[in-house]
């Protein structure tokens, strides 16, 4: 049976563990406020807050409730813009009242719902992290303008540091209902789910792809459900070794303090995929078995010679992330498997690293060609590379013979126009609506350049930047 507190109401329910959570939230228990808009992930009308125990500290978060199975929401605390209201407008609905900030309503509950999560937010409240607050939102009919500024307003009446916003603090500045104090007592009396998964089964962590591209199947069919499995969950370092367990989502990825500090650069890198609300669900897990070719963190890891961790019945199989994609979405991988960790060497300081993506949209969109390239150098001597790309063959591609190429050179400018040419032979992209093959090469080519101006910005490049424009 799934049991959640849905505002401030305790919920058993025996309805399938498929079932979307919009669904359930609209048509079982009719609150109507959570709209229904893309059922893609893309618009946001729908989007809930998710709030979990993690040790004794409740943690909110964004999501979107149409890609959000009944099953994930188990043990959870699910926040709808109903469970927010007070007596009169709480700060939130009231800065978006002042400022005209709402015009037909529809997404309005949306962008409350948002704004609510900064209030919760885990992390300290700043200008920019109100504004990224709302890149899972659109709205057709107020302009952008009127809902940053209510974002802004928000953020400047908040407290920065997450600590001095406790639940109480929020209670009693008006931000949330009182019941939210209670919260973490109600939600440490609900067991966890514990099963098992069960060969044949389809496998579904965050469900932002599935549910978009089988959502079907997903109410139908049984379903092995990882998201909250806390083996799954975990981030380990161990000797230089970092293992990143199958359902981490990306937010968690980004938010590392250890990750930070080996890529300085990885919440720029990770504000590129999806939103705010898609990452909070998404995982590495799905992001890989998906067999995107564009899969942004894929690329990320690929770079980095990553390793992946299948377990099955029959126990644990290890091999390098490189050699799983073995065709448009085709795996080795038995349906019996699923992916457990991926596993890779820690970057020392002698290591740069970098990360590209092209997109039509700089947010929420997925990358026409994307790339990133780790390097170890001896003075001007390449000695170790790690070349990824995607958007430019039918799997995401480590380029083997590119790094090849490049490993044990000496890092001279002209070197960089050979590395095109074999790089060029190495891959094989198609025409398709995100650009034609020529245009995915170009970018590649550009994006190449990018990798080197940003990991050398003592260097110049001019010869091969004045070639990309021929
Ligand atoms: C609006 C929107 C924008 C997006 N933008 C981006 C983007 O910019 N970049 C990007 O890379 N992706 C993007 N995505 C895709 C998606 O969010 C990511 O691929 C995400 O990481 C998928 O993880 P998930 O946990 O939600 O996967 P799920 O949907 O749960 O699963 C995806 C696939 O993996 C399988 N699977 C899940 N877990 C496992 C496991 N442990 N073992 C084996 N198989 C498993 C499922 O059966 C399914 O085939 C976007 C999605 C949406 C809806
Ligand atoms: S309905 Fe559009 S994001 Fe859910
Ligand atoms: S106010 Fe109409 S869609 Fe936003």
């Amino acid at each position: 049976m799934i049991t959640l507190i849905l505002n401030d109401r305790l919920i058993r329910t025996d309805r399938p563990a498929g079932l979307p959570l919009l669904d359930f939230i609209r048509y079982d228990q009719g609150l109507r406020g959570t709209k229904i808009g893309c059922r893609e992930g893309d618009c946001g009308a729908c989007l809930v807050l998710e709030g979990r125990l993690i040790g004794e500290r409740l943690r909110y978060r964004s999501i979107v409730s149409c890609l959000t199975p009944l099953a994930n929401a188990h043990g959870r605390h699910i926040v709808t813009i109903e469970g927010v209201n007070g007596v009169g407008l709480n700060p939130v609905q009231q800065a978006i009242a002042d400022l005209g900030a709402t015009q037909c309503g529809f997404c309005t509950p949306g962008f409350v719902m948002a704004l609510s999560g900064l209030c919760l937010s885990e992390y300290p409240v700043t200008a920019e992290q109100a504004l990224a607050a709302l890149d899972g939102n659109l709205c057709r009919c107020t302009g952008y303008q009127s809902l940053r500024e209510a974002a802004l307003r928000i953020a400047a009446q908040l407290p920065a540091a997450p600590e001095a916003r406790s639940l109480a603090v929020l209670a009693e500045k008006g931000f949330l209902p009182a019941y939210f104090t209670q919260i973490p007592e109600r939600l440490a009396g609900i067991a966890p789910l514990r099963h098992k998964p069960r060969p044949g089964r389809i496998h579904l962590t965050g469900g932002t792809d599935l549910f978009v591209q089988r959502p079907d199947e997903v109410l139908d069919a049984p379903v092995n459900f990882f998201a909250g499995k806390k083996a799954l969950e975990k981030i380990s370092f161990r000797k230089g070794v970092c293992t990143i367990g199958s359902a981490v989502t990306a937010t968690d990825i980004a938010r590392n303090p250890v990750l930070q500090q080996h890529f300085p650069r990885i919440r720029e890198h990770f504000s590129l995929i999806a939103s705010t609300p898609i990452r909070n669900m998404g995982a590495i897990g799905g992001n890989i078995a998906n067999a995107s070719p564009i899969a942004d963190m894929v690329i990320f890891f690929l770079a980095l010679d990553a390793d992946i961790l299948l377990r099955s019945p029959q126990g644990l199989r290890q091999l390098p992330l490189k050699r799983f994609f073995l065709g448009y979405k085709q795996l080795d991988k038995t349906p019996d498997e699923h992916i457990e960790a991926i596993r890779f060497a820690l970057p020392g300081s002698n290591i740069r690293f970098h990360f590209e993506k092209v997109s039509k949209r700089t947010y929420l969109d997925i990358a026409s060609v994307n790339t990133a390239i780790c390097m170890e150098m001896n003075g001007d001597t390449i000695v170790r590379i790690g070349l990824s790309a995607g958007g430019v063959g039918p799997v995401p591609m480590f380029l083997t013979e590119t790094c090849n190429f490049l490993s044990g050179k000496p890092l001279i400018e002209s070197l960089l126009a050979q590395a095109d040419e074999v790089m060029q032979q190495e891959i094989s992209p198609i025409s398709d609506i995100r650009g034609t093959a020529a245009y995915k090469r170009l970018l590649l080519r550009q994006l190449l350049y990018a990798h080197f101006a940003e990991l050398f910005p003592e260097r110049s490049f001019a010869a091969f930047f004045q070639s990309l424009k021929r």
